[in-house]
């Protein structure tokens, strides 16, 4: 064995360790190494080659606050002074006041957290919790939805190509369509389609056993990996009426919605609805550690004083991410971050839709907060999609990762490595209007790939 402090480090060592020595995440194993990131600050970032990059996609939806911020850092090494983590039995500060801070920011009477390591962890527990709670093991989950990567969050994960490998887990998933306005399932328009995607929902649960056999229903507020599809208003509150009619709990994803994404401090919060279990990450601590949690409303938590609560982690509650939590998420308030991003959001919405009259290649815009979706397309009155749904798992030409190697080229990363055809703009929450301007700028000339596959 070489002498482990020693370890050989210049550029064609990095690279080599990177393509035979790591797993890439979702992607056919590369034969070159992606460019290294050395720093990164606010909204750009700097690769290993000197150059400065801006980040549109805040690194797959998680850093809202943008990066290193010198206020979350500080606070990171005052608390890995004292105490980094110690076992979940025994209490610390941070987890005490981690979990307060929470059943404070979400709505209604959401209360009882588990604090885990990233958003799998937490729709993994939100599972275990509607299960050992109602009794059921059934669960409703939409086609186009992504919730993690774990076995039993990856099987909620339904239409995803991704889902397709992987090995049954731990819910028994009715899988139902999303309220896809823009490709109905039902072939209507709204806003006269007399709402039958949720009305189908209550119909699924009836015929599959009602309040004997199914538990909850998942659902991502507004869908994120799978094509940011914002759901008419009327959805959730709907939805909300269902579950209460057959006892089925309403567990919000809002790992990649949470934490002022769409312009409110949850999406939730937009139609006034309170789920009954809610899980979020990225948001919460910003990437600066990893962190997720699961919370539930007031009852739910108090069933487990009396029930054996059967979860649980090494890492639960881990000081050092619970310290990261707290020194950040007052930032969204001090900062006006979620104000920000309610009114940036309808600015690059704005900025968005020119894209769409400009490229034939755009077929559709949508988007909520500073979270906007480019759907791409062939034909834009067939609607034909640019790229077919299993794309992303197989080899061969992708007309979207060209677009996304030439946003790479131009020095902007937007969120595209997602499964479908649709390209995510969804920059730090701190970003100004001639940033934005910017990214539009660059999006605006990478679009011109997409249009030589258009008609
Ligand atoms: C809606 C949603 N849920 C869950 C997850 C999984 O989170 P993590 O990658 O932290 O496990 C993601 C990740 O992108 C997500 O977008």
């Amino acid at each position: 064995m070489i002498d482990l402090k020693s370890i050989p480090a210049d550029k064609e060592d990095l690279d080599r360790y990177e393509v035979e020595n790591n797993f890439q995440s979702w992607s056919y194993q590369p034969a070159q190494s992606p460019p290294r990131v050395v720093s990164a600050k606010g909204v750009r970032f700097t690769t290993e080659d000197g150059r400065e990059r801006l980040d549109f996609s805040s690194c797959f939806v998680s850093h809202s606050i943008g990066h290193q911020d010198e206020r979350v850092v500080q606070a990171i090494c005052d608390q890995a002074k004292t105490l980094t983590s110690f076992a979940p039995s025994m209490s610390n500060k941070p987890r005490a006041l981690l979990t307060r801070m929470l059943a404070e920011v979400t709505p209604g009477d959401l209360e009882r957290s588990f604090i885990s390591l990233g958003g799998a962890e937490a729709n993994e527990a939100a599972v275990k919790i509607c299960h050992q709670y109602t009794g059921r093991r059934k669960i409703v989950t939409r086609y186009r939805s992504y919730h993690g990567a774990t076995a039993t969050a990856m099987t909620l994960s339904a239409g995803d190509s991704r889902n397709w490998a992987q090995v049954q887990g731990g819910a028994e998933t009715v899988k139902v369509p999303q309220p896809y306005c823009y490709r109905c399932s039902f072939g209507l328009t709204y806003p006269n389609c007399d709402m039958r995607c949720v009305k189908y929902i209550e119909e699924v649960i009836e015929l599959e056993g009602g309040s004997d056999l199914v538990g909850g229903i998942i659902c991502e507020p507004v869908v994120g990996a799978n094509g940011i599809i914002v759901p008419p208003p009327e959805y959730f509150p709907m939805l909300r009426e269902i579950c209460d009619r057959w006892d089925v709990l309403m567990i919000a994803d809002e790992v990649m919605t949470g934490f002022g994404r769409t312009g409110a401090w949850f999406a939730m919060d937009h139609w006034n609805v309170v789920p009954d279990i809610m899980t979020f990450a990225k948001g919460m601590t910003c990437g600066y550690l990893p962190l997720g949690a699961t919370i539930v409303r007031k009852h739910i938590g108090d069933r487990f004083k009396d029930t054996f609560f059967s979860h649980g982690c090494t890492y639960a509650g881990h000081a050092l991410g619970c310290a990261t939590a707290l020194s950040l998420i007052p930032l969204y308030q001090t900062d006006n971050l979620i104000e920000k991003s309610a009114e940036l959001g309808k600015y690059l919405l704005e900025r968005g839709l020119e894209l769409k009259d400009k490229h034939p290649c755009v077929g559709d815009v949508r988007g909520l907060g500073l979270f906007v979706g480019l759907e791409l397309v062939k034909n834009k009155k067939t609607k034909e999609p640019l790229t077919a749904v299993d794309a992303k798992i197989r080899k061969g030409a992708n007309p979207k990762m060209e677009i996304a190697k030439k946003l790479g080229e131009m020095g902007m990363m937007a969120m595209a490595a997602n499964p479908v055809n649709v390209i995510a703009m969804a920059p730090p929450l701190i970003i100004t209007k001639d940033e934005i301007d910017e990214g539009i700028e660059i999006m605006d000339k990478a679009l011109d790939v997409g249009d030589k596959y258009a008609e």
